[in-house]
């Protein structure tokens, strides 16, 4: 793969000089929905699908990007100074904005680059093809200008403020992070109020992970997501009002009870159970994991899909289909949604020999009734984002 590269990239740009390949994955959330930016606990895993980037340092301060995925718009040059935000173009905004995120926190970027990124990530599927681009960038200026005293977890948060302030997308630290810190054969277990995590291994002996993409694309930015937080520090400052908390995840479900009452909107109300529900249920969740416990981790996993549609109404009819009909089957340990919702995917814990059947079954039911195929992903969990 990386020869290949190496070779189409003399080829677009010239060869010569230092030419260097970096591999960025893509995550997928198995329990924890839309707690990171609650104070929360998530348990994601990075795959072996991701994002590869080719790059080679200019003297000038040019830009010359290309995109494999993206063909059509060609070699796009740009120049480092100039820090617009175009929507048309896409890729090339999360590339400049984590380039405007370095040179706001004191990293000055002097030259511009080639680059060449190439991705097998399902696009707008929900398993973070953004914050995998943003991390790679990461991983080359920091390299590249050998910034040594940034950290990976430093360099996840360089890319959250990319997306959040240069990309208008109020997005958790959940994906750059775990992009920065993924390790094969584990999935981690991040408190999201002060970034402490721990790997938690992901012993799938007689399991597998099945990813169902809806084909629905969803798109962060134009939806509800930002609302949603919205809803969710409206229903804390109400709180506030009457308790010492900073954060929904600081509360138990029993706390909550007692002092739900204060949150005048009931859209907020529901917003807030489930941030507190969704929290309680991912801890509850790891430890299962830790037990070998997986019906149980499974169930949670349907609970947290019901939460997600009910109280959080961040699913659609796509990720609802996808998930009763994965309850359906009897070889299904767990199914919910992941990632923002409104479209995307939903995770799915198979024991190995319903796998085939699963496909064939979930895709029938869901064709029958949306009327179009979904797509299904075996994965396995990958490395974070590293230079290859
Ligand atoms: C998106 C965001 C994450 C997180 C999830 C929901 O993937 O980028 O920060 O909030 O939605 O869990």
């Amino acid at each position: 793969m990386k020869e290949e590269l190496l070779k189409e990239f003399a080829e677009l740009f010239g060869d010569g000089g230092e030419i260097l390949c970096y591999f960025s994955p893509g995550r997928v959330n198995l329990i924890g929905g839309h707690t990171d930016y609650n104070g929360g606990h998530v348990f994601p895993c990075t795959l072996t699908l991701g994002t590869y980037a080719v790059v080679r340092q200019r003297r000038d301060k040019k830009l010359r990007l290309y995109s494999k995925n993206m063909s059509s718009m060609g070699i796009v040059e740009s120049d480092l100074s100039d820090f617009t935000f175009l929507p048309s173009l896409g890729f090339v905004n999360y590339i400049k904005g984590v380039i405007w995120s370095f040179v706001q926190k004191g990293y000055p970027i002097p030259f511009g680059m080639d680059l060449m990124i190439v991705g097998n990530l399902p696009n707008g599927a929900g398993l973070s093809s953004s914050a995998s681009l943003e991390m790679a960038m990461c991983l080359i200026l920091k390299e590249m200008y050998h910034f040594s005293d940034l950290s990976l977890p430093d360099l996840a948060l360089i890319a959250q403020s990319a997306e959040n302030i240069y990309c208008g997308v109020r997005c958790g630290i959940m994906d750059p992070f775990t992009i920065a810190m993924g390790k094969k054969g584990h999935a981690i277990f991040l408190d999201t109020s002060d970034l402490s995590y721990e790997y938690a291994p992901l012993h799938l002996e007689h399991e597998k992970l099945i990813v169902a993409y809806s084909n629905k694309e969803r798109h962060v930015g134009e939806s509800k997501y930002n609302e949603r937080r919205h809803e969710c520090e409206t229903a804390l400052a109400d709180l506030q009002k009457l308790t010492t908390i900073s954060s929904l995840s600081e509360l138990t479900m029993e706390a909550f009870d007692m002092v739900k009452s204060a949150i005048h909107d009931p859209i907020c109300r529901r917003r807030a159970r489930h941030a507190v529900s969704e929290n309680q249920r991912t801890i509850k969740a790891v430890h299962a994991l830790k037990e070998n416990d997986l019906a149980l981790f499974g169930q949670l996993m349907n609970e947290s899909h019901i939460s997600l549609r009910d109280d959080y109404e961040v699913t659609c009819p796509e990720l609802d289909t996808l998930a009763q009909a994965a309850w359906e089957h009897p070889g299904v340990l767990g199914a919910r949604m992941t990632g923002a919702g409104f479209g995307g995917c939903t995770v799915n814990l198979v024991k190995n020999e319903a796998v085939d059947s699963f496909i064939e079954q979930v895709g029938e039911k869901y064709k029958k009734v949306i009327g179009y195929d979904a797509d299904f992903y075996v994965v396995t969990t990958g490395s974070g984002v590293c230079r290859c």
